[in-house]
């Protein structure tokens, strides 16, 4: 067994059962895009490809969808009644990927070209807005009547994941030793913006939707927040030790790219012999090229950054268990949810 995973856990049926349940609603809103976004959103979502063909891709693996869900059933209401919550946080997840790959020049997505490289940047940039714009939509026309405190919730979460975002394109710009290198506490709190708030924002608004009481759509915010840390990291180790043909996504970008992923930093922080040799791999003027990526996983591998992301990953999934358990949740969504967390450590997709 490496460090990283046992890398044989079945995905959770929660994640099959929410995406039965939210795709008819997901399939309606994307719909009612004009052709030109609907096209390219329905590519990002793997239901076509590039000229409108229908696809068997597999998409994204749907996770904000099932945490809105179960986290509506954890709090004693039927999953349907967070099925706008769980459209909207799926679509606005899709708008940040669509986003995203064009802010960090990646050019592989859900095992497909990026959507950027497949239609060009504007219908890119487009196709994001439209997501956005659609996610709004669905979440103010949900019918119920704790619509405005769920869509006030959605407002502070996108302004959460433009910070995080914002902050993680300066970190690019940051060096990696002396005074003004990134620490471990503004990568978490960056981490915390770009998908700690929208994994918060998933947990939440199913149970804002269904009236809960705050204390536990505050139990189940925190949970979301510490599950999105963990997936972050786990986020952060895919990018470098994952294969891209599981994960469909770019390996070693992230380092070209010079972007302040957590086992990095660690590594640069746990081991000043490693941090120098990481400077020279990573710090030149010339951005580093594949030989140099692959050298840098290594000294990363053999300084400990590996093994202290996977422990971070674990802190923050067993911080999201303490919140669900300190407040008393519906069965069997709460056991749901800490089957998801740990597939959400263990995953290699
Ligand atoms: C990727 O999220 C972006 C991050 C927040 C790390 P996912 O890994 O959930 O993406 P999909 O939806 O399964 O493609
Ligand atoms: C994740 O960004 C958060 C958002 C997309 C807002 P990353 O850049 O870390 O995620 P991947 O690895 O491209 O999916
Ligand atoms: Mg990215
Ligand atoms: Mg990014």
């Amino acid at each position: 067994m490496t460090p990283q995973t046992t890398g044989l856990q079945a995905p959770p049926h929660a994640l099959a059962r929410s995406r039965e349940l939210t795709e008819p609603a997901l399939r309606a809103a994307i719909g009612r895009l004009h052709p030109l976004p609907r096209r390219m959103a329905a590519f990002s979502l793997g239901w076509c490809e590039a000229d409108g063909t229908p696809s068997t891709s597999p998409g994204g693996k749907g996770v904000r969808q099932a945490l809105a869900v179960l986290a509506a059933e954890a709090v004693g209401a039927p999953g349907a009644t967070a099925v706008p919550a769980a459209v909207a946080v799926e679509l606005l997840h899709t708008f940040s990927l669509v986003h995203d790959d064009i802010m960090d020049g990646d050019e592989r997505r859900r095992h497909r070209d990026s959507v950027w490289k497949a239609f060009g940047t504007g219908p890119a940039v487009l196709t994001g807005d439209a997501l956005f714009a659609l996610a709004v939509q669905v979440l103010a026309g949900s019918g119920s009547e704790h619509t405005g405190a769920a869509v006030r919730k959605l407002a502070g979460t996108l302004g959460d994941l433009v910070h995080g975002q914002a902050d993680d394109l300066l970190f690019e710009t940051r060096p990696w030793t002396g005074p003004d290198a990134v620490t471990l506490g503004e990568y978490e709190a960056m981490a915390a913006r770009k998908t700690g708030a929208l994994l918060g924002a998933a947990t939440a608004l199913g149970p804002v939707l269904a009236g809960a009481p705050p204390r536990l759509v505050d139990a189940l915010s925190e949970a979301g927040l510490h599950l999105g840390l963990a997936f972050q990291a786990v986020d952060d180790l895919l990018g470098i030790w994952g294969d891209p043909l599981t994960t469909g996504k770019p390996v070693h970008s992230d380092l070209r790219r010079r972007k302040k992923t957590l086992p990095v930093l660690a590594a640069m922080v746990l081991d000043p012999a490693a941090a120098r040799r990481l400077e020279l791999l990573l710090g030149s003027d010339a951005p580093p090229g594949a030989a140099e990526a692959g050298r840098a996983a290594a000294v990363v591998e053999d300084a400990g950054g590996r093994t202290f992301t996977l422990e971070e990953a674990r802190r923050h999934a067993t911080a999201a268990r303490a919140a669900l358990s300190g407040v008393p949740l519906a069965e069997p969504a709460a056991a749901e949810l800490v089957a998801l967390s740990e597939y959400l450590l263990d995953r290699q997709v």
